[in-house]
């Protein structure tokens, strides 16, 4: 019989191709999302890909009575993925209430259900914004986390803490926080893919909605950073890459195989690029040019930050290995093919 995991946060980026993701592996999923920053129509791009279409919960995560009645009728979840949050950095500063409340309740929520119902594995999105610009790279688990810069980096590393002081008082409970450093890219069939709402924050989208002529240039926030090129470095990873880690987590999880019950991973590709390397290897992938103009820096922004992946490599058995190339690439087509579907 097929595993059933739960993915919260299932519909939105990172969630939908970890659900692809987990069907090819052969588990079964349950998609638990608000719909707060995603659409109904991933269930359709997933079962596109999958050839099976994920049984989907519209519930707020916040709600306890209704996760209670979800879990109820769901029998026998063996995990939950837990990817619902609200992630936007500078929004939360105006709006920090709502995001300590989303983010904390729905994971406290979790866990009482997990508990309730006797579900034993929690995989959770962290972020390598709980190192903030670390004095030494790459970027070590065993790295200070420094003290968050937002609250919506607060609230991942208070997740964290919630997470390891539960699992820790809560026999059979186990738990994986994965730290994401940049989830970049869609899938190959332009499917499933990330969907930003109004002006982009993210460096990939704003480069390809430049290239396709909804922006008028790339904004580069700042060239005078201490790096080679004096634009900030990053560690971007492959989203579908970052999909297949947690299909490991969940292997690892089930099958009982680690000696302490909560670990933390980061999920990077090991290799800082900077903002000018992305723009060069977008154009050679694409074959677009990348019209660009120097801003100040963004405030808030650090010079660089990559992972040291040892841990995820050799434990996980995960490497990340899509090339940067073939990545863009698939930046570049999900923004045809999704600018093609608005127009019609
Ligand atoms: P996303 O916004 O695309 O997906 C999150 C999903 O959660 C959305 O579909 C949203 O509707 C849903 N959601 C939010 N609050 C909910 C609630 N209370 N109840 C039910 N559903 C709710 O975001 P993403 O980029 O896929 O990120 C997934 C996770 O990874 C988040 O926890 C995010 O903080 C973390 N993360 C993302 C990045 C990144 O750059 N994308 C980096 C590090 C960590
Ligand atoms: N950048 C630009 N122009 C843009 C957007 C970004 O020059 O229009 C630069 C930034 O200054 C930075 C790099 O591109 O040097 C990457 O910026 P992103 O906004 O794409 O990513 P961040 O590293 O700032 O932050 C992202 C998520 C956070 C998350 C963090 C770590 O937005 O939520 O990765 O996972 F916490």
């Amino acid at each position: 019989m097929q595993k059933k995991i739960l993915v919260t946060g299932g519909t939105g980026y990172i969630g939908s191709h970890t659900v692809v993701e987990l069907q090819e592996n052969g588990y079964e999923t349950i998609i638990v999302d608000n719909l707060s920053n995603s659409q109904i129509e991933v269930l359709d791009g997933i079962a596109g890909i999958t050839g099976i279409r994920p049984s989907f919960e519209n519930l707020d995560l916040c709600d306890l009575e209704k996760l209670r009645d979800c879990c109820h009728s769901y029998s026998g979840i063996k995990a939950i993925v837990h990817f619902a949050a609200l992630k936007a950095v500078g929004e939360s500063v105006e709006k920090p209430l709502e995001y300590y409340s989303n983010n904390l309740v729905s994971l406290m929520n979790l866990l009482q259900v997990m508990q309730e119902f006797n579900i034993p594995c929690l995989v959770f999105s962290s972020s390598c914004t709980v190192y903030g610009q670390p004095d030494r790279l790459p970027v070590t688990e065993d790295t200070p986390v420094k003290p968050a810069s937002s609250p919506y980096g607060n609230t991942k590393q208070i997740s964290e803490e919630i997470i390891r002081d539960t699992v820790a008082a809560v026999s059979g409970l186990k738990a994986i926080s994965l730290r994401y450093f940049n989830p970049i890219g869609a899938h190959r069939s332009a499917l499933i893919g990330e969907l930003p709402l109004g002006t982009p924050l993210n460096l990939i989208p704003y480069i390809t909605q430049t290239v396709i002529g909804v922006r008028d240039h790339l904004r580069v926030f700042g060239n005078d950073y201490d790096t080679p090129d004096g634009s900030g470095i990053r560690d971007y990873i492959y989203v579908v890459d970052l999909a297949r880690a947690h299909v490991k987590a969940i292997e690892r999880l089930l099958e009982d195989k680690g000696e302490q019950a909560y670990e933390v991973f980061n999920l990077g590709t090991g290799k800082g690029l900077s903002v000018f390397e992305i723009v060069k290897t977008f154009e050679k992938a694409t074959g677009q040019q990348v019209h660009y103009k120097i801003y100040p820096r963004r405030p808030g922004d650090i010079a660089r930050v990559y992972a040291d992946t040892t841990l995820a490599n050799k434990v996980l058995g995960w490497k990340a290995g899509t090339p940067l190339e073939d990545t863009l690439l698939s930046a570049w087509n999900w923004e045809k093919y999704i600018r093609g579907r608005m127009n019609h």
